[in-house]
């Protein structure tokens, strides 16, 4: 459920018409609704509140925006940062450090050691050797970091291959026949506290089978370092849930994951730890555009839009379904190719869809693009890099400003021996 819908036939985000907003700004363009991200943060939330200790860290991720922070922070929302770059925006946007949960597998150590300086509350370490080296920071500083190990399940999520993280084939995670070892070697150190383990197997999952299976694995192995006498007092279990990216598509309902996670943590008796990101944020934006031109095509013409590939890469990168939409439509359909202008055949939005009839200089959304929508965004074909806008109520503001060529341009010296 969104707050994007048809008023006196045109598109509103809230209670503001995107054509408003296209008109001050121009297109393309990122639109959030504050209601949205706010509605998706509290039915997470309430799913999961039968368990007794929790914790929520938004996958800042999926969209890094500020104002998209200040909103999940006021929700009660900490952070899952991968770079010191958002450890930087999380904290810049209200959140504690405390609430700060910091993953990725290729950390560096300039990084770590900013993140201890500024007080981040738990490290998902990867690899044994990025742990030995956190505590030899922690230790210098006099300190011990809080601590997890990021363990991989060996399950396979049942989505795209390229958003799959929990199978032993892939980076990421120490391997589960290996990790009780490790966790026993990690634990003996001076500059780290050992407190649980965490996975993350995949994104945009549809099938609770595999998460369960995944979350059971982990929760087994953690009680058996409990029960060789090793603290376990945390377990970290990632983000992944999906969403509709179809109007007839269904995800799993909130409640019944909240059911799953109850069912299966019974008598962990251990704070349990979340990330959600593309849940929260992902209907919460459209990218809204303006059709350049409608160009005859051999097999149906194709719709050329101001928005490419560099402003939303998903359908270039995993063949990703966005739905568009017509801002003003007319009622009449056509079957059509929906295209940006980004010199690549790859640059293609959609084939042989279903679509609203549009014509030169109408207005367009693609639905869904609230999550690794202008966080993917990049420059190529020297285009903007795509602002973004928040509604609340019938309120609007500029969240992200277009950052323009000449600003780009303005950023590379040439150096002197290239100059005159
Ligand atoms: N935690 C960890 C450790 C992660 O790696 C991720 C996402 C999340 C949480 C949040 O997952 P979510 O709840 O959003 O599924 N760019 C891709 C998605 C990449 C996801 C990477 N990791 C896409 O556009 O589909």
């Amino acid at each position: 459920m969104d707050h994007f819908s048809f008023i006196n036939g045109a598109l509103h985000a809230e209670g503001v018409p995107l054509a408003t907003i296209a008109a001050e700004v121009g297109t393309p363009v990122y639109v959030y609704s504050r209601a949205t991200l706010e509605r998706h943060a509290r039915v997470f939330q309430e799913s999961l509140s039968g368990l007794e200790r929790t914790h929520f860290a938004f996958a800042i991720k999926a969209n890094p925006n500020l104002s998209v922070l200040s909103v999940l922070a006021k929700c009660g929302f900490g952070a899952d940062v991968v770079s010191g770059g958002e450890v930087s925006r999380a904290i810049s946007a209200g959140m504690k450090p405390g609430d700060i949960v910091f993953s990725g597998v290729g950390k560096t150590r300039g990084e770590l050691q900013a993140a201890l300086d500024k007080g981040v509350g738990q490290f998902n370490i990867e690899l044994e050797e990025e742990g030995i080296v956190l505590s030899a920071l922690a230790a210098a500083m006099g300190r011990k970091a809080v601590a997890v190990l990021r363990v991989n399940p060996d399950v396979d999520a049942g989505t795209h291959a390229k958003i799959s993280t929990g199978m032993k084939e892939n980076k990421f995670g120490v391997p589960i026949d290996q990790a009780g070892a490790i966790y026993t070697r990690l634990s003996a150190l001076p500059g780290l506290d050992m407190r649980g383990v965490a996975l993350h197997i995949g994104s945009q999952i549809f099938d609770l089978g595999p998460l369960e299976a995944a979350y059971a694995k982990l929760g087994g192995f953690a009680m058996d370092l409990r029960a060789q006498g090793l603290t376990v007092d945390r377990i970290d279990l990632g983000g992944g849930l999906g969403v509709p990216y179809k109007r007839d598509e269904v995800p799993p309902p909130p409640a019944d994951y909240g059911r799953m996670v109850e069912r299966v943590s019974k008598g962990w008796d251990v704070t349990l730890m979340f990330e959600p990101g593309r849940v929260i944020v992902g209907n919460a934006g459209v990218l809204l555009t303006e059709v350049i031109w409608v160009k005859p095509g051999v097999t149906h013409p194709w719709v050329i839009v101001d928005a490419a590939m560099n402003d939303l890469a998903r359908p270039a990168m995993y063949d990703a379904w966005h739905d568009f939409e017509a801002v003003v439509p007319t009622g009449e359909r056509m079957v059509a190719n929906i295209a940006g202008p980004v010199c690549e055949s790859g640059d293609t939005f959609a084939k042989a869809r279903d679509i609203d009839v549009v014509r030169s200089g109408d207005l367009a959304v693609f639905r869904t693009a609230g999550a690794y929508g202008a966080t993917m965004a990049n420059t190529y074909n020297s285009r903007a890099l795509v602002p973004e806008v928040m509604v609340d109520g019938d309120k609007w503001a500029i969240v992200a400003h277009r950052v323009e060529p000449e600003t780009l341009i303005a950023a590379e010296p040439l150096p002197d021996w290239l100059l005159g």
